[in-house]
């Protein structure tokens, strides 16, 4: 089953200068429990891309549909409470806020949630136990290590229950062993947790963790190794 389809999308920011256009006429569908790497060079359009998958940007032109939403057609509240319910989005700086504790940072999105504090509490305990941070649920950022901190930007993406976690090379400011964790964690997230999961990466060892690498060049797909969507779904 198709989960995220976009269709002759094109985005293009029209600047006083000159115009960009990092996304071009570009079709692009993931599978539901799908997880695509998404590769190419510095200023590909990657990170445009995710934006637009995250409903962060909308795109000049086509249709961009993530379950049964057509985020396109949405306006801006409906928007922003779409994604509060279905987008989990990891940024390679953690983006952490300082003063909050690992929990209370945890906590954040499920605060755009109707929800009570007794079940917001059980959420985050379980985000946290999920990615191995229980024993330092109450320390601030600048007292974990880079690993930790990315453990804890992944608890915040997951807590919300999202069908969908996109990633801007999350293993980008790692080291190697601190890296194989984190990957490892989202592989689980594909594998245990039935999440679909789009990340961006420079690095190929990270990479060849997904199901399927696609690669972009100035807005457009170059090359997708590894099985089709459709491959998939006959084995799902
Ligand atoms: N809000 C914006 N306004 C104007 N131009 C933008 C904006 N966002 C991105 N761009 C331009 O779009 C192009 C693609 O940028 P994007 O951030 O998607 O690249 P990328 O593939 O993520 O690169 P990198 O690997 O360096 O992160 C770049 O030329 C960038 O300057
Ligand atoms: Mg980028």
């Amino acid at each position: 089953m198709t989960l995220i389809e976009l269709r002759g999308v094109t985005k293009t920011f029209a600047g006083r200068v000159e115009t960009v256009t990092p996304i071009e006429d570009l079709d692009f569908t993931v599978g539901a429990g799908e997880f695509v790497s998404l590769m190419g060079p510095s200023g590909s359009g990657k990170t445009t891309l995710l934006h637009l998958l995250a409903g962060i940007d909308r795109p000049t032109k086509g249709s961009v549909r993530v379950g049964d939403a057509e985020i396109t057609g949405l306006s801006a509240s409906a928007l922003a409470s779409w994604r509060a319910r279905a987008v989990g989005y990891v940024f390679q700086q953690y983006n952490l806020i300082p003063v909050l504790t690992a929990f209370e940072n945890v906590e954040v999105p499920l605060l755009l949630l109707r929800m009570s504090r007794s079940e917001r509490e059980q959420r985050i305990g379980t985000a946290l136990a999920a990615v191995g941070l229980t024993d330092r649920a109450h320390h601030l950022p600048r007292q974990l290590s880079g690993g930790q901190q990315q453990r804890v930007a992944i608890a915040r993406a997951i807590v919300a229950d999202p069908v969908v976690v996109l990633a801007d090379e999350p293993t980008g400011n790692l080291d190697r062993t601190a890296a194989r964790a984190t990957l490892e964690l989202l592989r689980r997230l594909v594998d245990e947790f039935g999440k679909t999961l789009v990340m961006v990466t420079h690095d190929h060892e990270a990479a060849a963790r997904a199901d399927r690498v696609v690669e972009l060049d100035k807005g457009r797909i170059v090359g997708a190794n590894a099985a089709t969507t459709s491959e998939v779904d006959e084995h799902a």
